[in-house]
């Protein structure tokens, strides 16, 4: 292990509470309670072993990280052991001061998500009513209190149409980045697949709007895209891999190497509150399960893409296949491809009625 790199960045989940209810959360089905919570001083010590070990950056997402009423100071533990730290944040909880104090405390960046560009349905979407003239003026206040921002949409059938205008809005903001991202299709994504996956027409035209507006708006506003893994003929690399790139704290402080690795049955994740960053990376028996090749069966085994894509995304492999070490089913030469075929040939027609995130809204077994 002594050649292994160190992680690229910290994910941490300061909690899981969260004013609105996306129906494709990348939280766990199962959230986690505030009094479960990791303290602010195991944060502050959490950060500055990621620092010790060659981490370079923190992004603090949630649920909302915000509602957490210690952010400032484990913003300011991040910006004292040298970590970059970018704030993962629905915005409707920020006012001017609370933003100043983040500032103060040595935010780097800030990350604010959108549902929508059309006010009634972004707050359909996100189950918060009033909440996208809130984002609207917090937007307005991160870019006067100087900080870098990015503009984060959340994609599908129900707002598709609108990516012109989200791009406008992101142009509009003066946002140095914006960030269209499909639905990914596990945890609550994949709960309410029916209701957001979007058909390829809908797709194709929404990426040739962005490889437009890329050659268009070449120096002003880089957009990253990411598309969805149903209409796929290979995977993405998930996470960079299993364990090559991240480490993802939860807000109860387990650290696992994506943010649904929850979801998988047979693992242990160690906690922070008493095990190291250090020893988690290089020795965890969590970590090293999927790590590099060894675990692949065939066709990733002899395929030349293997150390590109890391044989795809073990939680999409184990939520459509029922285990996590198969072939991940977006890419065409897995035996199990035809789950998604098949639930593209089952979309259409009206969407079913959004299942929100909130505690106890799945039956989970
Ligand atoms: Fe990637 Fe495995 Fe498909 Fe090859 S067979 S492209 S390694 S998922
Ligand atoms: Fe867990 Fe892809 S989300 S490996």
């Amino acid at each position: 292990m002594s050649t292994l790199e160190p992680p690229l960045a910290l994910l941490a989940e300061l909690t899981h509470r969260c004013p609105l209810q996306c129906p494709y959360c990348s939280n766990p089905l199962e959230l986690d309670r505030a009094s479960g919570e990791l303290d602010t001083a195991n944060w502050i010590r959490v950060l500055a072993e990621a620092a010790a070990i060659g981490i370079l950056q923190v992004h603090f997402s949630g649920g909302e990280p915000t509602a957490r009423k210690d952010l400032p100071a484990i913003v300011r533990a991040a910006a004292e052991s040298g970590l970059y730290s970018n704030l993962i944040t629905s915005g409707v909880l920020l006012d001017e001061r609370s933003l100043a104090t983040l500032v103060e405390a040595g935010l780097d960046h800030a990350q604010l998500s959108f549902q929508d560009v059309e006010p009634a349905n972004a707050d359909r979407i996100g189950g918060f009513k009033g909440g996208h003239r809130r984002k609207l003026e917090v937007a307005r206040l991160i870019k006067a209190a100087g900080l870098p921002l990015t503009l984060n949409f959340v994609v599908h059938r129900q707002n598709l149409e609108r990516l012109p205008q989200m791009i406008a809005l992101g142009l509009d903001f003066g946002a140095q980045r914006i960030e269209i991202a499909h639905v990914q299709y596990y945890g609550w994504g994949l709960v309410n697949r029916d209701a957001l996956l979007p058909s390829r027409v809908q797709l194709d035209a929404a990426t040739e709007e962005v490889e437009t507006a890329r050659l268009r708006l070449k120096g002003r506003l880089v957009i990253d895209y990411v598309v969805p893994d149903y209409y796929a003929a290979r995977p993405k690399a998930c996470m960079g891999g299993w364990a090559r790139r991240f480490i993802n704290i939860t807000p109860a402080g387990l650290a696992l190497p994506c943010h649904a690795a929850q979801s998988l049955p047979g693992f242990d994740f160690p906690s922070v509150r008493t095990h190291s960053l250090a020893d988690i990376w290089q020795s965890s028996p969590a970590f090293l399960r999927f790590r590099g090749t060894e675990w692949m069966a065939e066709p990733c085994r002899s395929c030349e893409r293997r150390e590109i894509d890391w044989g795809g995304c073990r939680c999409q492999a184990f939520a459509l296949t029922g285990d996590a070490a198969r072939t991940d089913p977006a890419c065409a030469l897995s035996p199990d491809h035809g789950v998604m075929e098949a639930a593209v040939a089952a979309r259409g027609g009206e969407p079913p009625p959004f299942r929100y995130r909130r505690i106890g809204a799945v039956e989970t077994a």
